[in-house]
């Protein structure tokens, strides 16, 4: 009787997949685009390696915007953004369907904060964050209303290169991106590379 259960399941599930095939290619096609552990390490916790940051614990409506960017060209499109492009690369294909349901499974990832790479002036970082707070909150955990998404258990190195990025004008600068342009007019703010480095290291003794 068991078997025969799980027979008719499988046998469901076999039609349905090929339904969704005929009827709608984006929910078919949907499974296949969950290749981004690949570079994002197991269950999205980054790899520096790649230079891919952590996925897991990243709120949904950061993730679907930015894919919606990569996928649109408003991101990583820079000649001299070459991380931005390898990632751009992977998300031109992704459907409105895919999008969605990687939303979903990234949310399903248990967040653990990435480890400490830097060790900058932490207290001179804490002075620098105060302009940062206004938008990504004191303790760095986001906010959605405002469009900046948390800092707090990002992996450093990739901090210090996006925040690199929006200063060099290689992410942010696209006409249609207005949330990245507000970030690099922010970037601004930190002069030079230890800025950077001291602020990314009091983010890091911050929690979500
Ligand atoms: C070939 C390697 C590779 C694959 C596969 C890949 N990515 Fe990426 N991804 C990167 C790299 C490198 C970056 C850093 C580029 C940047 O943000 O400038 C990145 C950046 C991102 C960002 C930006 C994060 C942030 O904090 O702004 C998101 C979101 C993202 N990837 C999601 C995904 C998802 C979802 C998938 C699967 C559909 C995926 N990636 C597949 C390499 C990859
Ligand atoms: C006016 C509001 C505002 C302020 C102030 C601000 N940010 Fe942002 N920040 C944003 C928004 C909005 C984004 C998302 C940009 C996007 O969608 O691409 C962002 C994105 C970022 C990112 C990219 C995160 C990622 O995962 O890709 C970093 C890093 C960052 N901010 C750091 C800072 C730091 C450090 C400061 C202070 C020097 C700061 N921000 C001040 C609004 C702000």
């Amino acid at each position: 009787m068991k078997k025969l259960i799980t027979l008719t399941t499988f046998m469901l599930v076999a039609v349905c997949n090929v339904a969704a095939q005929t009827v709608d290619v984006g929910v078919a096609a949907a499974t296949d685009d969950r290749y981004c552990t690949t570079c994002h390490g197991v269950e999205g916790r980054g790899n520096i390696g790649v230079q891919a940051p952590r996925l897991a614990g990243m709120e949904g409506w950061y993730l679907k915007r930015q894919l919606e960017n990569f996928r649109a060209g408003i991101r990583g499109t820079h000649a001299a953004d070459v991380q931005g492009i390898a990632m751009q690369a992977m998300a031109v294909k992704l459907s409105d369907a895919s999008i969605a349901d990687i939303v979903s499974w990234v949310s399903s990832w248990e967040y653990i904060a990435a480890e400490s790479t830097v060790d900058g002036n932490a207290r001179r970082g804490r002075t620098a964050f105060g302009t940062c707070a206004a938008c990504h909150g004191a303790d760095a955990q986001g906010n959605e209303a405002l469009g900046a998404p948390a800092l707090a258990g990002q992996n450093d190195w990739y901090l210090i290169t996006q925040l690199k990025n929006f200063r060099a004008g290689y992410r942010g600068a696209h006409r249609e991106d207005s949330f990245g342009a507000q970030m690099l007019t922010m970037s601004r703010t930190l002069t030079d590379d230890q800025a950077i480095i001291d602020v990314v290291s009091y983010i890091n003794t911050l929690q979500k």
